[in-house]
This record gives structure tokens, sequence and C-alpha cells, in this order.
């Protein structure tokens, strides 16, 4: 079904030659990940000649940026396309993706549908764009909090190697998608108001206000949340190291853009904080503070580190306070940083 992997964009010399005129999909494209896929394809240059937009019946014929967008069902021409950006939900990917590939392109996903595929690559363009090579027209992108914490924690990784995390997330509402964001705005206006807030609709509890001990679904069974599990199994596969022992809460909170993670490591080699400091200001995509905040960082590109303290339980461990902006970096920025790698037939090499 799917074409050999040297006719691909990134693979070979041939295809890296072929930058300019590239034909880009947007799957998902009036999401709250896929209007902000649009904005850096346009910031960062991207060299496409042309962008499809691709949404369901609820928002095809919309206009975005002089664009219309395209219903994605049946009649679609998905022929001709480079790269295709996906963000579009796992069900829309698992019922799309293969036929976007088979029709030629290379699919950079960034839902969960293929993540756990041994045969699919999970890729943060700073950490592991080396797993690019073996890529079969299939490229997953990280859940949002995973892909920040890999920034952070690749460059100590490398360094000294990591024994154990202990991680509590504090994630904001669009990582929920761009319904979130309104049910966050009707609640707090409402309560802003005096008037009593609509009942919570995506949340199990009102967001407005409050705190959600759980972000993410409980599978049958299990005591953890589909993004606890998410952030276990991601980490290992991206790190390339199964033996990290991980434990993780993943929390909800009223905030509009930007994932906060609080994060204690627990290291193979003892590292002083100074070192930590050393190796994180030298990494790419790092931005050292001294407290970090998810306001000052959505619309930024870069993970934020910042609170860089020894634990004093514990001869080999620090914590950390990571924040990053969840549609960008989390999202967007990543999905596209690999496109461009694959552009560029650079998938070898980091980028900055
Ligand atoms: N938000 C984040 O921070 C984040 C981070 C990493 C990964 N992701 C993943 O990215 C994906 C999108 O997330 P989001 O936050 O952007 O969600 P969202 O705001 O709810 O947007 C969903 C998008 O998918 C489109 N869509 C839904 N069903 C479709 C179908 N059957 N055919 C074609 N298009 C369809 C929607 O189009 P309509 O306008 O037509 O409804 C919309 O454009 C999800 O898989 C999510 O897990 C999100």
């Amino acid at each position: 079904m799917t074409q050999p992997d040297d006719t691909r964009a990134g693979l070979t010399g041939e295809a890296g030659c072929r930058a300019a005129g590239k034909r880009v999909a947007v799957v998902g494209a009036t999401g709250a990940v896929g209007r902000v896929m649009l904005e850096l394809l346009n910031e960062r240059a991207f060299p496409a000649d042309e962008i499809v937009l691709f949404a369901s019946a609820r928002s095809a014929g919309a206009q975005i940026d002089g664009r219309t967008v395209q219903l994605l069902d049946d009649n679609a021409d998905l022929s001709g396309f480079h790269i295709a950006l996906f963000s579009a939900g796992a069900g829309t990917s698992r019922e799309w993706a293969h036929r976007f590939v088979a029709a030629g392109a290379v699919v950079i996903d960034n839902s969960s549908a293929f993540r756990h595929d041994p045969s699919v690559p999970l890729v943060v363009s700073e950490v592991n764009p080396h797993a690019l090579q073996h890529h079969r027209g299939l490229i997953a992108n990280p859940n949002c909090s995973t892909m920040q914490l890999m920034v952070a924690l690749a460059p100590i990784h490398r360094a000294v190697g990591i024994e154990r995390l202990i991680v509590s997330t504090y994630q904001s509402v669009s990582g929920t998608g761009r319904k979130a964001i309104d049910e966050l705005d009707a609640q707090a206006g409402a309560d802003l108001r005096g008037e009593a807030m609509p009942d919570p609709v995506l949340y199990p509890d009102h967001i407005a206000f409050n705190v959600i001990g759980a972000a993410g679904n409980f599978a049958e069974g299990d005591d953890h949340t589909d993004e606890e599990r998410k952030l276990m199994f991601e980490t290992r596969k991206i790190l390339e190291d199964e033996s990290i022992a991980i434990a993780v809460t993943c929390v909800r909170v009223p905030v509009r853009v930007g994932h906060s993670e609080a994060v204690n490591v627990q290291t193979q080699e003892p590292v002083t904080a100074d070192r930590v400091r050393e190796l994180l200001g030298d990494a790419p995509g790092i931005i050292l503070e001294h407290v970090p905040s998810p306001l000052r960082a959505a619309g930024r590109d870069e993970v934020f580190v910042g609170r860089i303290r020894r634990d004093e339980s514990h001869p080999r461990a620090f914590s950390m306070w990571v924040v990053s902006d969840n549609l960008r970096k989390g999202a967007a920025t990543n999905a596209v940083q690999i496109a461009e790698l694959l552009v560029a037939d650079r998938a070898g090499s980091p980028v900055s």
C-alpha cells in the first residue's frame, strides 16, 4: 500500500533538492493547533508552493488567511502532497493518515494514534532527529507535556543518565482544544459578572477558578490518566531508555495557553545545580529564567526552565520548573521543525 521509503521527502538527495515547490496539507486547520500550524508555516517561511487546509463538514468552506477550508471526505483530492501536517484527533488520523501516505505524502501526526507503533518514529526535533531516518511515511509528534519535558531532560540524560523522574504537570485548557478555551472563558466570564457558571462540558468539574487533579481520561481499570500514561511511555521511547522510573500526576489548571511542570530528576551520576544550568544553557531550544510562567511563554517557541535547585533529600537529585507554549513547541512548532528537517534532508542533525 505504501510507497518505497526512498521516494519520500527527506530520505534522498533528490528529495532534498525538491525543497522549493512543496505542497503541504494541514488537516485540522481550524483547530487550536492547526491555526498555529498555519501561522508558523508563514512565520518561518516554510518553502511551500501551496498549502491546502482540511477540516470536517463543520467548517469546510470557511476562509482562513485567504484560503478556503476543504472538506476531508472521500471526494477530497489527496494527490501531490509532499507533507501532511495532521492535528485533527486520533480518530481522523487513523482513518486518513495512511491514505495520505499511500498517495505519496509524509504525514507528521500530532495525535496519539501512532505513537506506540514501533515502526513510527516519535520525534522531538532537538532531541532525536536521527529517528527520522527510519520513517515509512508516518512520523508522530509527542504529546505536549512530554514534548517540553524532553527538550529539558535530553541534555541531562546524555550527560549523567536519568534513574527516576517525579513529574507534576499544570496543563492549560488549550491542550484540550479550541472548545476548552471557550469553556474556561464562558465560566470565568459568568462568575466575574456575578452569574452562575455554565455547567462543565469538557471537564468533570468547573475549570474557572479551580484546579482539576486529573488531566486526561481514565481507561477502564487504570488509576492513571491517559495523559500520565502518554508521558511515561513517550519519555522512554524518545530517550530510548526503558530503565527510567517515572511517577507522574497530570493536572488541569485555568490557564489558556502554556503548560508548566514541576520536575524532580534523580540522575545516575551526581550532578550539581550549576552543572545542570550549564548543560541546559548550552542546549538548543531552551531559555533559562528564574521563574518562568505560561503567560510569558505563550507565543514563544522555546522551552523555559527555571527553579533549578538541588534536592536536599537525595544526593543525586535536583528539581526544576519547565514551561512552554503547548500549541507551539508542544505541537505545531515541533511538527513544522520536523517538516523543515525533511525538506532540508537534515534528518540526522539537530535543529537550532
Ligand atoms: N492542543 C494541544 O496543545 C495539542 C498538543 C499536542 C497534540 N495535540 C493533538 O492535536 C490534535 C488536535 O488538537 P486541537 O487541540 O487542535 O483540537 P481542536 O481545537 O479541537 O481542533 C480539532 C481540529 O480537527 C478537525 N477535525 C475534527 N474531526 C475531523 C474530521 N473528521 N475530518 C477532518 N477534520 C476534523 C476540526 O475541524 P472542524 O473545525 O471542522 O471541527 C479542527 O480543525 C489532537 O489529536 C490533539 O490530541 C494537541
